[in-house]
């Protein structure tokens, strides 16, 4: 039996931020409907930000809400504060996606605060889902999410000793999952390999994700590596959509439909049908003309030699 990898599609959430047009929210729920038809597990459908921070998000409680009740998949949201996280777990959401960056300069841009300061609000959101009734509370899953973990636009280099504290600071803090970001796309597959090893024996039997963007175009070459390493779950976003809007020069997520591609011809099972993609895909660029939609899968198509690994002999 070929090994799970978990995609997860980040379209609706990190795909939309850097995109002024506002999506209506049919449109973001049709995305979440396709991407759990495709066969993704889990999809972070949206963002609670203040709406003067991210306009595209004033939506996120409507959002959650037809998320939630689609059914069949996790609806994972992200919070940068504990008022992000209530009115999520308010609007029914199961699974926050919280963020801060290593490098304290991306953290003052994006979230106005010091990185210890982040730490101390996430602690906020794990002391508040302790008063919630015993069934909500044990059903919610806190994720901590690093970004900027391989260097940063503003501040150049992290070191990497400052992401395996942060790490620990949430492990100790009692996250269920971590996020280790390259929001800008800086990271290479030595880097990688060397940092996201050193996670995964820091973390033990909690989740480790990666999410990457492909600035540099090394965001597969990265999922290799992090696979490599160890990891089992990557975010991605349908047609390499995505950036950070207070990261200067952040571009695209990873690419869901190559991603997949990769990890299933590498000889993992995703239980994500690549042919969905692509017409999601479609749906999607016909939604938002003008943007730009990357991808080698869409453009050349699946070759003929390509197996799924499920179907392999
Ligand atoms: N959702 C809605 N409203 C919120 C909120 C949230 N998550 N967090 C704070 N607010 C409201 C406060 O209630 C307050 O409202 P008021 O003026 O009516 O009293 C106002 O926003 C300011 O609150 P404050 O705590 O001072 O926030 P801030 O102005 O320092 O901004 C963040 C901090 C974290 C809310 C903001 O920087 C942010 O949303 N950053 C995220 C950026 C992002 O999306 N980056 C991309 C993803 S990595
Ligand atoms: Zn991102």
């Amino acid at each position: 039996m070929a090994e799970h990898v978990q995609i997860r599609e980040v379209g609706p959430r990190d795909g939309l931020q850097l995109i002024s047009k506002m999506l209506p929210a049919e449109q973001k729920l049709e995305w979440c409907r396709r991407a759990r038809e495709a066969g993704m597990e889990e999809v972070e459908v949206t963002s609670f930000v203040p709406p003067s921070v991210v306009p595209q998000f004033a939506d996120a409680a409507e959002v959650a809400r037809g998320a939630v009740a689609l059914g069949g998949f996790t609806a994972a949201a992200l919070v940068p504060n504990l008022k992000g996280a209530q009115r999520a777990i308010e609007s029914g959401i199961r699974k926050v996606n919280y963020v801060l960056s290593a490098s304290e300069a991306h953290n003052q841009a994006n979230v106005r605060r010091s990185t210890q300061q982040s730490l101390d609000n996430f602690k906020d959101i794990i002391d508040y889902r302790k008063g919630l009734p015993g069934d909500q509370a044990a059903r919610l899953k806190i994720a901590g999410g690093i970004a900027t973990s391989f260097g940063c636009t503003i501040s150049g280099v992290v070191p990497e000793a400052r992401v395996l504290d942060i790490a620990a600071k949430y492990l100790e803090m009692g996250a269920d999952e971590l996020i280790i970001a390259d929001t800008v796309g800086y990271g290479n597959p030595a880097q990688v390999r060397r940092l996201m090893s050193a996670v995964l024996k820091e973390a033990g039997s909690v989740p480790v994700a990666c999410h990457f963007h492909d600035t540099f175009a090394l965001g597969l070459a990265n999922v290799t590596a992090a696979l490599e390493a160890g990891v089992r779950a990557f975010d991605s976003a349908v047609g390499g959509l995505g950036g950070c809007p207070f990261a200067p020069g952040a571009s695209g997520n990873i690419n869901t439909e190559d991603t997949v591609y990769l990890v299933e011809s590498l000889g993992f099972e995703t239980g994500i049908d690549i042919a969905a993609l692509l017409e999601l895909r479609r749906e999607v660029e016909s939604w938002l003309p003008g943007e730009r939609f990357t991808g080698s899968v869409a453009r050349a198509g699946l070759p003929k030699t390509f197996m799924r690994s499920s179907n392999a002999p």
